[in-house]
């Protein structure tokens, strides 16, 4: 377990479109488990593995005390609207109001290759369509551009 630097605005790793996960190893394992150390550290709720400079289709969450280790997801769902502050680690100290659905539906894996559903509100939402907009090359700041 260690932890691994987190790549900041302007690099452009994190434009890339990551990659599905097909391969739960040992290497894998320990990705996880850096970004869980890494997680922890930065004091965030979420990060991605394009943010550790692996374009892999996963991210995790750690939120009210419970924490999340989502590979491959899909959004399959959403419905209403929310507008709420949005920070990301990789644009540090810097914070802004953004629109996101209020209810999202994910389908995903876990480590075991287990296949999960998972239906959240408000903030746990937020921050699933941020951390999967990540997977797809797109930054909360592209939101505001598009205003
Ligand atoms: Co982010």
């Amino acid at each position: 377990m260690a932890i691994r630097q987190i790549i900041t605005e302007g690099d452009d790793i994190l434009r890339k479109v990551s990659k599905p996960v097909t391969s739960f190893d040992d290497k894998f394992y320990e990705l996880l488990d850096d970004m869980k150390d890494t997680l922890e550290k930065s004091g965030g709720v979420g990060l991605s593995a394009v943010q550790v400079g692996v374009l892999k289709r996963v991210f995790v969450i750690s939120l009210n005390n419970c924490y999340f280790e989502v590979i491959n997801p899909r959004i399959v769902k959403t419905s209403g609207s929310q507008c709420g502050q949005e920070g990301c680690l990789s644009i540090p100290n810097r914070f802004e109001d953004i629109t996101r659905p209020k209810f999202v539906t994910v389908e995903f894996f876990d480590r075991f290759g287990n296949k999960m559903s998972l239906s959240a509100t408000d903030f746990m939402a937020r921050a699933i369509c941020h951390e999967n907009d990540h997977l797809n090359g797109v930054l909360y700041i592209d939101y505001l551009k598009k205003k």
